[in-house]
């Protein structure tokens, strides 16, 4: 069952998007040390806060921690196809949050609702892949002046602020909560390896043990789910264009190989490269028949489908979330979720102890925007490395995990430069 239908056995939507949520606020123990403490000193109280990130229960409890805080919130999604409409629906009637997201919106209503969260007037805009940010600076430039700062949760998202950056168009202060150690070490490597393999198993129902896998881009992300593909039993193939990613493959033990040789011996491939035109025609043409295609990119735009809809003779729905193209010469390309991001528009997004994780590193971002308003520069900035440690020693109490510290005499060691041979 798709995570949006409703089959009438577990109740309505509403009711499945408030368990979701719970089921969520249980398994999210460092997000609740950040929003006990954000309630108990007011930081946020009144703040204005838009948000454009998947609309699913982690983002929901994020989003509801800032309002239990004192924030006024509002939420749309960063992508038409990942929104899990329970969450959506139980968000808006259930806990009054003000969502604006279906899963499936057309694009225009995608740019609505993000323009229904700017509405709000924002002082602190969270954004995943840029286009909340983009929006604010282009059509709505007249709500730029009362934007004290943003945080970008995303890869592709920092890509983008950082040609911004460059072109001197950024016009406010931006956390890249993408780069802190406590995000993109752990969700961007564990999250999407899981998530991506859920999303593709759950789409196809088809076995990875002794399969090969081909894994399109060795950033974190495809680390991550070349790591868990290799885990499953699948032999991977590793395509890149980067020659220390593709040593550092190699050295993991995967295969490597440029993308029309890769393909041709491929039972599934996967592209996370952040990147567009990944696979085009000339690939499609030498796949091996029967190829179950994906993306978990944040666009859909690392499958060239509009050319491979053109060399297409045929093109028809095989299974829920599975369309498939038959070549001329008989040869079928089963693509998932129309090349969006398949672990979200299939799957249910990274588990909730990642997104634990990441979003108690928004909520600090967040703060630390509303505390340092009246001196943070316009620019992409890092998450100050004292929130990094706070996550991570809030995590592993999460974990029932301790740790040695350094001793005075360990300490004094570190910090000298006399002591050798
Ligand atoms: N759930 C919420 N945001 C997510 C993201 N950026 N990636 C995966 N799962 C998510």
């Amino acid at each position: 069952m798709r995570i949006d239908e409703d089959d009438g056995s577990s109740g309505s939507l509403l009711e499945r998007g408030v368990r979701r949520l719970e089921w969520a606020r249980d398994h999210m123990p460092v997000l609740a040390g950040v929003r006990e403490r954000l309630i108990r000193e007011g930081t946020l109280m009144g703040v204005r806060i838009g948000m454009a990130l998947h609309v699913e229960a982690k983002t929901g409890m994020l989003a509801l921690s800032l309002e239990e805080a004192g924030a006024q919130v509002s939420l749309a999604s960063c992508n038409p196809l990942s929104t899990d409409d329970s969450v959506s629906v139980a968000l808006r009637e259930h806990f009054g949050l003000a969502t604006y997201a279906c899963r499936g919106e057309t694009e225009e209503d995608y740019y609505s609702h993000l323009n229904s969260v700017l509405d709000l007037a924002p002082q602190v805009a969270v954004d995943d892949g840029g286009d909340l940010v983009t929006l604010l600076h282009t059509t709505r430039t007249d709500l730029l002046d009362g934007v004290w700062g943003g945080c970008e949760e995303t890869t592709t998202g920092i890509v983008r602020l950082k040609a911004m950056e460059k072109d001197g168009a950024l016009k406010y202060p931006v956390i890249d909560v993408n780069d802190a150690k406590m995000k993109h070490l752990f969700d961007n490597r564990y999250g999407t390896g899981q998530s991506t393999l859920e999303g593709i198993m759950v789409g196809t129902n088809l076995l990875l043990a002794g399969r090969r896998m081909v894994v399109a881009g060795y950033g974190w992300c495809g680390r991550g789910i070349a790591m868990r593909a290799k885990g499953m039993g699948a032999r991977v193939t590793v395509t890149e264009v980067d020659p220390v990613r593709a040593i550092e493959a190699l050295l993991d033990g995967m295969d490597v190989a440029p993308m029309d040789e890769a393909i041709a011996e491929a039972d599934f491939l996967v592209t996370v490269t952040g990147c567009s035109g990944v696979v085009r025609p000339e690939h499609f043409r030498v796949a091996k028949d029967g190829i179950v295609v994906a993306s978990a990119g944040h666009f859909d735009i690392e499958l060239g489908l509009a050319g491979l809809a053109d060399i297409a003779e045929e093109e028809r729905q095989v299974r829920d979330d599975v369309t498939r193209y038959v070549l001329a010469d008989g040869r079928r390309i089963d693509v998932l979720a129309q090349g969006r991001l398949v672990n979200l528009a299939v799957g249910q997004g990274h588990p909730v102890e990642i997104m634990d994780m990441s979003f108690a590193i928004q909520a600090l971002a967040v703060e630390h925007i509303v505390k340092n308003r009246d001196t943070l520069a316009p620019g992409v900035h890092p998450v100050p490395r004292a929130i990094d440690e706070m996550v991570a020693w809030a995590a592993l109490e999460a974990n029932g995990v301790d740790v040695d510290r350094l001793t005075d005499a360990q300490c004094a060691y570190l910090a000298s430069w006399k002591e050798g041979t």
